[in-house]
């Protein structure tokens, strides 16, 4: 016990000015003369890239070499990365919950995004728009990293679909056909959608998130035919 007591003292001691000294950056645009002391495994700050940085993924990768932990944003917008690797030493994304710990957004080429250490992350993920991204790969890394913290479109795979909104006809006209695992609360409440809507649910399988039918006008749920399993998160 008390072994581990001065331990932590220690650690505390040693992390804290240097937390709040060299290691935190606010905003931060990367660029390949960005350069983070080599003894700043955690960072903070919010840092982004995008089509101004002129830096490639390997020149980020050296920048990140020995970083470990983020607190803050990560943002990758409206690059031409046809991969990214720079990230594969991160093992924790943290900051606010309400914010998103890592956002992809706009880049026309990516194809592929390598997160092998990511553990945990208490923000949001965000990747949207970027056509060619096939994020089968990484799908149980943000499973367990984000549950459905999520907002994850257009993209080559999203590894299930999204709902961020209650399921109400006003906001759920485009509810996609085919999606076989949902992410989010399934609330349904007062009037139903057209059941032509409620139907396109039907390939539904697994959802991750919340079931609640409340004061609805359904008669039948059969539109949940196909749906086998609901974990509703930790
Ligand atoms: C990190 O390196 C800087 C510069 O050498 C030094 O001032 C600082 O005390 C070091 N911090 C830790 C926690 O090792
Ligand atoms: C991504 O592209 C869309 C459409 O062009 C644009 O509205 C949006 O602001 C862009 N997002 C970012 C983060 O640049």
């Amino acid at each position: 016990m008390s072994f581990h007591y001065i331990l932590l003292s220690f650690h505390v001691l040693l992390t804290f000015p240097r937390i709040h000294g060299q290691c935190a950056f606010n905003l931060h645009h990367l660029t390949a003369s960005s350069k983070f002391p080599a003894n700043c495994s955690q960072i903070f700050g919010r840092f982004t890239v995008d089509q101004t940085s002129g830096v490639t993924d390997a020149q980020l990768s050296e920048i990140f070499a020995n970083v470990k932990e983020i607190q803050g944003v990560v943002q990758i917008w409206n690059t031409q990365f046809t991969s990214v690797n720079f990230l594969k030493t991160i093992e924790r994304l943290t900051g606010d919950y309400l914010d998103k710990s890592l956002s992809i957004v706009n880049n026309s080429r990516l194809t592929s995004l390598d997160l092998p250490s990511l553990v945990k992350s208490n923000g949001k993920l965000e990747i949207v728009n970027n056509p060619v991204l096939n994020l089968r790969s990484q799908c149980s890394t943000f499973h367990s990293a984000f549950f459905n913290r999520r907002s994850v479109s257009g993209n080559e795979f999203d590894c299930g679909c999204d709902l961020i909104v209650p399921f109400k006809w006003s906001s759920v006209k485009n509810f996609p056909t085919g999606c076989v695992v949902l992410y989010g609360n399934l609330v349904l409440e007062g009037s139903a959608p057209p059941v032509e809507v409620l139907y396109r649910m039907s390939a539904v399988t697994k959802l991750y998130g919340n079931l609640e039918v409340k004061q609805t006008n359904l008669e039948t749920l059969g539109f949940l035919q196909n749906l086998e399993e609901i974990e509703s998160g930790t």
